[in-house]
This record gives C-alpha cells, structure tokens and sequence, in this order.
C-alpha cells in the first residue's frame, strides 16, 4: 500500500504520534513528461504533475488529509468549507472516512455536476447559495467558531501545510528542481503551499527555487488586477474567485520567486484544456488547463529556455467537469450493427 502525504513526510509536517494517520491514499500522483505539446513549442523538458488522480480527484486531498487529521485531533466533529467544489468533494470524502459530518457551502450554479455528486454521495450537507463563493467563504468563516466545527478551507493552516508536499514530490521525481513551475490559480492556497514547500527545500538541502508562474482566468483575475473583481466570470468555474483568501501568499511567491501572476482568456484555457486531451491523452477540468495555457503564451513570446526543466500542476480531473468536456460536441447517431454501416463512418 502506498502511504498517505502524513506518513511520508510527517518529518516536515505539523504532526505529532498523536496525529491520527488520516489517509486515501492521496500524493504520490504521476509527473509525466509531455509528449507531443513540449516538442512542437521546443521544449523538451516539460512535465505535468497529474494532481487529478488523487483519491477525489484533485490536489485538495493533500491538504485535506492533515486538515482533517488535525481536526480530529482536536476533537472535532464537523468539517465545515466553502467551495467552487473540489473542497467540498474532498471534505466530504475525508469527512465520511473519519465518521464526521460535512457541511459545504457552494454558488449556486458555480459547481462542476461531479463535484457535486461527489459531496452529495458522501452524505454532506450540501448548501447551495444564491452568491458567488467569495460570499460563500465569508458566511463560512463566521460559522466556524461554533463548537465541534473545522473550517477546512484553505485560510486553514494545514491545508497549506499539506499541500505543500506537492513540491516535495516533484523535486523527487524529477531530480533537479524546476526552472519554473505554472500553476492555475484561484484563492491562492496552492500557490502559496508550493512556494513553501520550495523554499523549504532550498534551506534544508541547499536547493534552487523555480519561478512560479500563476495563471488566473481573465474574467476573474484580482491578483493580476490589483483588486478584488465583484463579479468574477469564466468557463473555469473551479477558480472563479473574486476575492483570494490567500493572497499575499499568492504575491509573495510571485515576488520572491521572480515570476508572474497573469490572466488567460476562457479561449486559450479551453485551447489548452483541448491540446491537453488530444495530444497528450491528459484528461482535466478546465481550470487546470490554465496553467498550461499561460506556458504556451510565454514560451511563444520567448520568455522559456528550452533546454529548461518546467512543470505544470494539473489540478483536478477532467471526469469532475462532463459538461466542459462536452461543449461544442455532438454524440454520434447509432448507426445499424453491421460491417458496412461501421465502414461508412470510419472511412
Ligand atoms: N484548480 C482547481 C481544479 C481547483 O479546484 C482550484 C481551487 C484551483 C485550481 C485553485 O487553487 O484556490 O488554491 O488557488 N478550488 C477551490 C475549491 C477554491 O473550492 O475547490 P487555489
């Protein structure tokens, strides 16, 4: 069995014996080398961290996995968050393994169909509320002083903390660290746990740090503008965040690390998204491709050496998002089960 993210690092995280070893599973997920997209922009060092094969589907159940330790620990009964929906897919999954109750607070209308699915088969309370999520938090944040209750959004220190061993994980799997590492980015947490899990491992084993580079879609991009965005819009309903938790975090790993935090248009995610799936037979929702989407507008405008390794973290699994996926397709017609009406469409 592979061991869970507190296992494997329990050395660089906040636990202690009396931690509870909560795990699915979660880390562990492939980095695999582009095939086809690096080639025919010229780099042929490009990988992809593949965070939707953790045990719900995204990279939250790295930090949700000590949350939720940590929670128990102190004798809680409830997590509590609120979510675009992989949160609530993920507490709602580590809720059920540890016998607590969830309770996830979601826009309504602002969440992919699995990842609703996702919360509702676990058994959580499920709240959808007419508001975006930056309102969803604020209500959630003023819930969470109730006895029993863990707010494990990632204003929670923990869910950075496990997020962290991400970076750890990379640096393992690739050897060198990154020359630069793009990352979709939407309250700001992930971003933030990267660049401490980097910056970790250049003072304890003397190693360079990667330029982080943020992707935010256009439509909902306040760290790119300076300022909180009322109305937050994109087909990327994972990030669409008016208002970061974590963002000088988020700023602070741009600065310190001396990369950007830039917008992309829903077109060039979904070019992404799209290039992902066909060339590289990597299935994500579409705000992981957001990430990848900022790389391919970079390397064309010169800014990325090719002989340099890059990392893309591809946050969550296209199967969340069947409505993205499906945008624009038509399903074929049945066609009679014969040798010759088979022959006629394939040609
Ligand atoms: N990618 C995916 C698939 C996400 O679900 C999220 C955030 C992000 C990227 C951005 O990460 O917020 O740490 O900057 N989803 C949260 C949620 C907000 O509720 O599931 P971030």
């Amino acid at each position: 069995m592979t061991a869970g993210i507190i296992e494997r690092y329990a050395a660089s995280l906040p636990v202690t014996a009396a931690t509870p070893r909560v795990t699915l599973g979660e880390g562990s997920t492939p980095l695999v080398r582009s095939s086809r997209i690096g080639p025919s922009i010229g780099l042929h060092q490009l990988y992809f961290k593949y965070e939707g094969l953790n045990p719900s589907g995204s990279f939250k159940d790295r930090g949700m996995a000590l949350a939720t330790a940590k929670a128990v620990e102190a004798g809680a009964t409830t997590l509590l968050c609120a979510s675009t929906g992989n949160t609530s897919a993920s507490a709602s999954a580590y809720a059920a393994r540890c016998g607590l109750r969830a309770v996830v607070v979601v826009p309504a209308g602002g969440v992919a169909a699995g990842k609703l699915a996702q919360a509702l088969a676990h058994g959580a309370t499920v709240l959808i509320v007419r508001g975006s999520f930056d309102a969803a938090l604020k209500l959630v944040r003023q819930l969470a002083d109730q006895p029993g209750v863990a707010l494990v959004n990632s204003v929670n220190p923990f869910r950075i903390e496990g997020q962290k061993t991400a970076a750890f994980e990379i640096v393992e799997q690739l050897r060198p660290v990154p020359a630069q590492l793009f990352i979709p980015v939407g309250n700001g947490g992930n971003i933030t746990a990267y660049w401490r899990g980097f910056c970790e491992l250049a003072r304890s084993q003397s190693r360079s740090r990667p330029q982080m580079h943020g992707a935010q879609a256009e439509g909902a991009a306040p760290l790119v503008r300076g300022k909180p965005v009322a109305r937050p819009r994109t087909i990327a309903s994972a990030i669409r965040i008016g208002n970061p938790a974590s963002w000088a975090g988020a700023i602070a790993a741009r600065d310190e690390s001396g990369g950007s935090i830039e917008a992309v248009s829903d077109a060039e995610i979904m070019a992404a998204h799209r290039r992902l799936a066909r060339e590289e037979g990597l299935l994500v929702e579409p705000a992981s491709a957001a990430g990848v989407a900022l790389l391919l507008r970079r390397a064309q405008a010169g800014y990325v050496r090719s002989d340099e390794p890059i990392v893309c973290v591809l946050t969550g699994h296209g199967l969340k998002d069947p409505q993205a996926l499906t945008r624009g397709l038509r399903l074929p017609r049945p066609v009679e089960p014969t040798l010759k009406a088979l022959r006629g469409v394939i040609g």
